[in-house]
């Protein structure tokens, strides 16, 4: 039980003492968005000067994570990155804008859409350079999973990607499946 006025009273739901403040069942888009920026050094570039397909994925990652772990209010892991597109190449020098919105919650997971571009300072323009589809799984210090509270798309953009979200869960769903009971299959530990 808590002394911390904000957190409101706590109050039982099943066996665990929890307080009225963590019983969130929805959160908007709007509330989890996250954006990130970089400036491409030559460290992160390969020898035709462009940013490394997998400097890429790590700033994405991040940004996902970003946005899932809000959205969950807790720290959050990454189960699968999937469709992701890299649609042009980025520079040393540009400017690398990333943004992240969850599509939509499950039970414990949630998946989340990343838009990389990069912006022309010049111009004043941005150049859509890659695109992401992540799972993200929201667990406890322990690991385990963690109920997260469902989506509420407002935009008309938001309820497409919320509906479009459910068609990849779908597809992924049979995937994963798969992989699961072939891995249940093999021998404990270390295999290749
Ligand atoms: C992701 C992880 C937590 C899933 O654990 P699990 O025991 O397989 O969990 P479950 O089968 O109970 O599934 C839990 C949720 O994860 C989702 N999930 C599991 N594997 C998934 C995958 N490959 N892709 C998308 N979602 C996946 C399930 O759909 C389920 O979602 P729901 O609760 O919203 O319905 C576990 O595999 C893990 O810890 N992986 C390592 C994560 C990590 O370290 N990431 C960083 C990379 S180094």
């Amino acid at each position: 039980m808590s002394d911390d006025p904000d957190m409101g009273h706590p109050v039982f739901s099943g066996f665990r003492l929890v307080r009225m403040s963590d019983l969130i069942l929805e959160r908007t888009v709007a509330e989890s968005q996250s954006e990130r920026s970089e400036i491409i050094f030559p460290a992160d570039a390969n020898a035709l000067g462009n940013l490394f397909g997998g400097r890429l994925m790590q700033y994405i990652d991040l940004v996902g994570a970003m946005a899932a772990s809000r959205h969950a209010r807790a720290i959050t892991v990454t189960a699968s990155m999937d469709h992701l597109d890299f649609v042009a190449p980025v520079r040393v020098g540009d400017l690398l804008i990333l943004k992240a919105s969850v599509n939509r919650a499950y039970r414990t997971s949630m998946e989340v859409g990343v838009k990389a571009m990069v912006e022309d300072v010049r111009k004043n323009r941005l150049r859509h350079v890659s695109s992401a589809y992540l799972t993200y799984v929201a667990v406890d210090k322990d690991g385990h999973g963690l109920v997260v509270p469902q989506v509420v798309p407002e935009t008309e953009h938001q309820k497409r990607r919320y509906e479009d979200a459910a068609r990849r869960r779908e597809m992924r769903g049979d995937e994963t499946l798969r992989k699961k009971e072939m891995r249940a299959a093999l021998p404990d530990g270390w295999h290749i």
